[in-house]
């Protein structure tokens, strides 16, 4: 608890530009929670280096998803919306967590093998302990909720599982957090291979659609959205996961249940139903699009919220690294 209200606590990664996925199933539930709660934000930048980046587009991308999480209704000065690698706190938590992380509970992360299988190249270390660093960031800030997408589940319990045996061990240190996996948009699946998650890393162009992306690409991307080869527009995620996936970004995005969806396209073609998709999310991204240039104007404005927020991170954060420091038997500094 901060003062009167529970704490909240979610962040993406900084790597490229942000996916509906990613929008529907994490930022736009951190839009409708955060009146509610005490809530922190990161740019998960440390996160993003388990990948090799480009320095300069690295940098770029990383304001860009400062920018955005604000473009999406987020507001600076009510949400403390930081850059995770301002708080050295997560680096220095994350080592200690390492040291109560067992190898068995990392080797069963799904998320581990798939990037591992994926970038066989470079499986680094960093990429095997990710999720401690996640539990880390989490447990900072005694967190209550924490709102992602359903890919994320399994690292929301091994944070939990952390938590609670360092608990076990030095007493009441940390907040158990809870995971908020919620609504249609929990897992936007690929457009073009609707049996995949969406990802900003598709090759395929027309597989994912970008936050960043004009009406008409993101028409035409639903346009072409597979499907199946029947005519019914109906919720089946097993039989018809292209269908189903469309129902549920139209859902996320318009707020109705997938049944009312069902029955407004009752009778009319898969045809209609895609432009209808498109349209929706074309039209709930205009005004983000518009307010995301304009902040990337605002210098002054973005690096102000930058800076005080940093301090108010850090601040949260020194707290819980200090009563963990204590509890461990670390030597306190001499002032
Ligand atoms: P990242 O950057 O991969 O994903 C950011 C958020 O978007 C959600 N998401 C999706 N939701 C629905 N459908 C999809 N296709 C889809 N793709 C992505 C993810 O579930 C996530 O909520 N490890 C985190 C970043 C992180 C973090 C944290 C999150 C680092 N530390 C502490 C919460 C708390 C991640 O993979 O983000």
């Amino acid at each position: 608890m901060i003062g009167e209200k529970k704490v909240l606590y979610s962040g993406m990664q900084a790597t490229g530009t942000l996916t509906l996925g990613n929008y529907l199933g994490a930022l736009k539930n951190w839009v409708s929670l955060s009146d509610e709660y005490e809530c922190f934000y990161g740019v998960m930048d440390l996160h993003s280096l388990t990948l090799r980046q480009d320095p300069p587009s690295f940098r770029k991308n990383a304001r860009s998803l400062y920018a955005l999480y604000v473009a999406a209704g987020l507001d600076p000065e009510k949400n403390c919306i930081y850059y995770q690698s301002h708080v050295s706190a997560h680096a220095e938590l994350g080592w200690i967590l390492d040291c109560f992380t067992y190898m068995g509970e990392l080797n069963r992360m799904t998320q581990f093998k798939d990037k591992s299988a994926k970038h066989a190249d470079n499986i680094n270390a960093g990429l095997y302990t990710y999720p401690v660093l996640m539990a880390a960031d989490i447990l900072l800030y005694q967190t209550d909720l924490v709102p992602v997408g359903e890919d994320q589940k399994q690292h929301l319990e091994i944070c939990r599982d952390i938590a609670g045996r360092f608990n076990h061990i030095f007493g009441d240190v940390f907040t158990i957090p809870e995971a908020y996996i919620s609504g249609p948009g929990a897992r936007i699946m690929s457009l073009q291979e609707p049996e995949r998650k969406m990802s900003k890393s598709d090759e395929n162009p027309n597989a994912t659609i970008f936050l960043l992306d004009d009406k008409d690409t993101v028409i035409r991307k639903c346009k072409r959205a597979v499907t199946d080869s029947e005519t019914q527009i109906r919720y089946d995620a097993e039989k018809k996961p292209g269908v189903s996936n469309l129902i549920d970004i139209y859902s996320a995005v318009t707020g109705k249940a997938r049944d009312a969806v069902e029955q407004e396209f009752d009778g009319q073609g898969y045809g209609a139903f895609k432009l209808a998709v498109g349209e929706a999310v074309a039209a709930e991204l205009k005004p983000l699009q518009q307010r995301y240039r304009e902040l990337m104007e605002d210098k002054a404005y973005l690096d102000g919220r930058i800076r005080e927020n940093d301090d108010k991170a850090q601040y949260f954060a020194g707290k819980t690294l200090r009563k963990v420091h204590k509890k461990l038997g670390l030597t306190e500094r001499i002032r």
